[in-house]
């Protein structure tokens, strides 16, 4: 299986259009401790042919320019895409918005949890991606879904969908439910096992996640790598850096640091690589000559970059 991180930040980018913290600011100059990042997408394929798109960042255009094996290939028919499906795992802005890039009548097939469809069906906008011509085919939860081109041929590529603590997209936040999730639902947030039909290896794709719990160390103990929700360092860092008033956990994000981080939750697990994805431009591991980004090396993280490969 081959997998690309097309795009390792959260939302907003980085650096985003509007921020003036330091890392935002440095990231606008050319330096070699801190690379531009665009949003949350994945890029997987079994032959390196026909690829399985994870969530359609708003960064999408410039993302499939940045990414050759994105692009019609040369010998393809004069629309081509080798963009198989797209499979989303929440109904973020920072996940969906790329859809409405995907227009002009090419065929391919969205997967989504039945939640996430709804909010496609819900948004009338969508439907300049032709749901005739894109398909819209429901990720049931808990199943193996072999994924399928639109012509039903298998991309060689399946994930098996499940729920994480996390919620509802930020745009469809209901303020007199508060106490219940904003209005959260199971499926609103799911993670994904990746898995490609020959190989043994295993993929876990997280990047909304609001806490560990039993459940989930019990799945991803053994897998042969996990992309994981790098979104904060630590839960107060949108307070503390001046840019914001909500936390992690108010976002639907675990933090990584500290006793109830991530990396600490996760520490004694078999898991073959690991690699924080979803980053948040406020999150100190996006300049590598950080403490901070020492000490998640030091946890045996990796921190993921646009254009990083991974070949299981
Ligand atoms: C998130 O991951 O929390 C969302 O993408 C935030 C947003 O709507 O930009
Ligand atoms: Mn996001």
């Amino acid at each position: 299986m081959y997998l690309k991180v097309v795009g390792s930040a959260a939302g907003g980018g980085f650096p985003q259009w509007n921020c003036n913290f330091h890392l935002s600011r440095d990231a606008r100059k050319v330096t070699e401790n801190i690379r531009p990042r665009t949003q949350s997408s994945l890029a997987a394929s079994a032959d390196e042919a026909r690829w399985v798109l994870f969530n359609a960042s708003p960064d999408i255009r410039q993302q499939i320019a940045a990414t050759p094996e994105l692009q019609p290939a040369e010998n393809a028919p004069p629309r081509s895409t080798p963009i198989c499906a797209v499979v989303l795992t929440n109904a973020d802005v920072d996940h969906i918005a790329g859809l409405l890039s995907l227009r002009e009548r090419e065929r391919f097939v969205i997967y989504a949890t039945a939640r996430v469809l709804a909010v496609l069906a819900q948004n009338a906008i969508f439907n300049v991606v032709d749901p005739v011509l894109a398909e819209r085919r429901e990720l049931k939860l808990h199943e193996v879904s072999p994924i399928l081109d639109w012509q039903n041929r298998p991309t060689g590529i399946s994930v098996e969908a499940f729920a994480v603590p996390g919620k509802i997209a930020l745009f469809l936040e209901d303020q007199t439910k508060a106490e219940q999730g904003f209005g959260t639902e199971e499926g609103d947030t799911i993670g994904l096992k990746i898995m490609s039909e020959d190989a043994k290896s295993d993929v876990f794709y997280i990047p909304g996640c609001a806490r560990i719990d039993g459940n989930l160390r019990h799945r991803l103990d053994r897998a042969s790598c996990l992309l994981f929700d790098g979104t904060v360092y630590t839960d107060d860092e949108m307070l503390t850096s001046g840019v914001g008033t909500k936390t992690g956990q108010r976002m639907g994000h675990l933090h990584i640091s500290g006793d109830n981080g991530s990396m600490r939750a996760l520490a004694d697990l078999q898991i073959g690589r690991r690699i924080y994805v979803h980053i948040n431009n406020t999150n100190p591991i996006l300049d590598d000559h950080s403490p901070e980004a020492a000490a998640v090396r030091q946890g045996g993280w990796e921190i993921g970059y646009d254009g990083m490969e991974i070949r299981l």
